[in-house]
């Protein structure tokens, strides 16, 4: 077992009820959850891997592949749908050739639509990490990828 998750298990007592809080200790430590770790968590809770799977895939807060070096998170919520959210998210896939919750090959960005970002005046909006993007069109997509990209 990695040690990384002996110490994220050491705080609990492997019961079923612990199984969300220790996905969060994991995803929050890793980054996403990866298959191995998940055959372990299985061990060590007793509930089968085909159950964490579906209770993980129920919470969008969980990822099942590591993030890229930048993350993008594309707003869809109510407002920035209304303003074309989903053409922006389309938009970010074309131009990076990648689809939404997947990573470019070269592993520089990933990729994810999520609810409300609590920005809804700047709509349609979207983090690059830590960065917000607001009022986002079709033509800056080029321009904030052509910044960040090497
Ligand atoms: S709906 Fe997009 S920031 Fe609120």
């Amino acid at each position: 077992m990695e040690k990384g998750l002996l110490e994220v298990l050491s705080s609990y007592q492997g019961i079923r009820s612990e199984l969300i809080p220790i996905l969060q200790d994991i995803q929050s430590n890793f980054g996403y959850l990866p298959e191995e770790i998940i055959e372990d968590v299985s061990k060590f809770t007793r509930v089968p891997v085909s159950e964490i799977y579906g209770v993980a895939s129920f919470y969008s807060q969980f990822r099942f592949t590591p993030k890229g070096n930048n993350h993008i998170m594309v707003c869809t919520g109510t407002a920035c749908h209304v303003k074309g959210a989903d053409k922006i998210v389309e938009g970010i896939e074309r131009h990076l050739n990648i689809e939404e919750g997947g990573v470019t090959s070269d592993k520089e960005y990933s990729l994810e639509s999520v609810g409300c970002l609590g920005c809804c005046a700047l709509a349609p909006c979207a983090t690059v990490n830590d960065d917000i993007k607001s009022n986002i069109t079709i033509k800056d997509i080029k321009k904030i990828f052509r910044q960040k990209k090497k």
